[in-house]
């Protein structure tokens, strides 16, 4: 069967416009590129079949045709029903990778799809948030009997992902590659910082400068909303549960505050905890007539929907990707792409440049659960540090500067307890 009579798409004519997408993001990815032509040798993933479950845009196509370009059959689904763009799952297809996504669809579809790509009963998984992992673990048990391993993208599936681990369930190994430094330092804090400004700003076309922006939770991307918010001319406020986070945001320059606090003086909110219900009902109570909630964490329970859907007198969508809430004491508030996550629900996402690294990790750390899955055992692992060293030094080759080395007098002295 041919991979479109295979695939479940919304368009297969929209190829073109997808392969361009792809060109555009491969060309802005030459760490990616280097991994390609190393596998493009070396076939590491020859006879294999390779499930992936990402954001579905131009950037993870690449990586999925850098895996296929390795040996693997690759699979893809989509990890968020508004991040999947169809024109560049049309390439894919024409490109001969299996593809089960489509840009919004029904609840029950969107797991319905993400099964789909389980059908085969892969060797190797790319997960982003637990999806998979969970379905391998409850209702498709069966569809794990090849599994040696994979590759988990993202901080909340890592979280999920321990608590498997910690019960003693977890059935094959997984390789955490958001805790590699290439990875959180740059796509967590950058990637997020810049995108997240990207996906508010095309879809609320609002000055950021001179307004309020509450940014709940320090972690990572925190840091990079708070920095680029603060950028773009913004009174930064962050929230926090933890005291040492808390501290580094307020030595960092902004204000800290409880979340009631903050809710009233906030224009525009992005929470980014990988939490639930971090705003909820108490909070709008209290916010400006006109305030903006966004989300970045994985998942859309940050901004809790049921308790905004019951407070208001009704709901419209009053621009693409913004709903309008209108409270009952006449203020309205407004909700960008449902929650879900704003730089890939209402945007394309981090930059080519940054999912480079990220990208390039996730390659390289699939190689090295398929070499070493017997050895590992069923556990959650870091990225070996050579990996994540490896894919900084051909960053930095891209970008045409070197750094310096060690002498064999500073080795010795680093090594040393008695010289001084
Ligand atoms: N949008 C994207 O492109 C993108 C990229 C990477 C990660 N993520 C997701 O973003 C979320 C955060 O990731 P991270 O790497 O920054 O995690 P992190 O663990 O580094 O940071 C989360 C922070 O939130 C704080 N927090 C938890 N509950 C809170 C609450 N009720 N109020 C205020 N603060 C609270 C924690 O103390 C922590 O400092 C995760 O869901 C992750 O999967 C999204």
């Amino acid at each position: 069967m041919s991979s479109l009579e295979k695939s479940i798409i919304a368009d297969p004519a929209l190829a073109p416009e997808g392969h361009l997408k792809i060109d555009w993001a491969s060309a802005h990815m030459p760490v990616l590129n280097k991994i390609k032509e190393q596998f493009e040798k070396e076939q590491p993933f020859k006879g294999l079949k390779v499930s992936i479950s990402l954001h579905l845009e131009a950037k993870t196509a690449y990586l999925a045709k850098v895996v296929q370009a390795g040996g693997a059959d690759v699979t893809i689904t989509g990890s968020n029903p508004l991040s999947t763009q169809d024109d560049v799952c049309a390439a894919l297809v024409e490109d001969g990778i299996t593809v089960f996504a489509k840009y919004n669809p029904e609840p029950e579809e969107f797991k319905a799809l993400n099964i789909k790509a389980l059908e085969s009963k892969p060797d190797l998984i790319i997960d982003d948030g637990g999806d998979l992992v969970t379905l391998l673990h409850s209702e498709c048990r069966e569809l794990g009997v090849n599994l040696r391993g994979g590759a988990e993208e993202t901080t909340t599936g890592i979280i999920r992902l321990k608590a498997l681990e910690k019960e003693g369930s977890l059935s094959f190994p997984m390789v955490a590659v958001n805790d590699a430094y290439c990875k959180y330092l740059f796509d967590n804090r950058y990637g997020t910082g810049q995108s997240v400004f990207d996906g508010i700003n095309r879809t609320t076309n609002l000055v950021v400068a001179g307004k309020t922006v509450v940014v709940v939770g320090y972690g990572w991307c925190g840091k990079g909303v708070a920095m680029r918010a603060k950028g773009l001319g913004a009174t930064v406020i962050v929230t926090e549960i933890d005291a040492i986070k808390a501290v580094e945001a307020y030595m960092d320059g902004f204000a800290v505050m409880p979340m009631q606090e903050a809710a009233k003086l906030g224009d525009m909110f992005v929470t980014v905890t990988g939490n639930r219900d971090v705003i909820r009902g108490e909070h709008y109570k209290v916010m400006k007539d006109g305030a903006i909630l966004s989300n970045a964490g994985h998942f859309d329970v940050e901004v809790n929907k049921v308790e905004l859907e019951a407070m208001s007198t009704g709901k419209r969508t009053v621009r693409r990707n913004i709903e309008e809430y209108k409270m009952e004491d006449g203020r309205n508030i407004y909700l960008l792409a449902e929650g879900r996550l704003v730089n890939l629900a209402a945007g394309d996402g981090h930059p080519a440049e940054i999912m480079d690294m990220t990208f390039a990790l996730q390659a390289l750390s699939l190689k090295y659960v398929n070499d070493e899955f017997q050895s590992i055992g069923s556990k959650v692992v870091n990225v070996p540090y050579e990996l994540d060293e490896k894919v900084a030094r051909l960053k930095l080759e891209s970008l045409g500067f070197g750094i310096d080395k060690l002498s064999p007098e500073q080795i010795a002295y680093l090594d040393s307890w008695t010289e001084h």
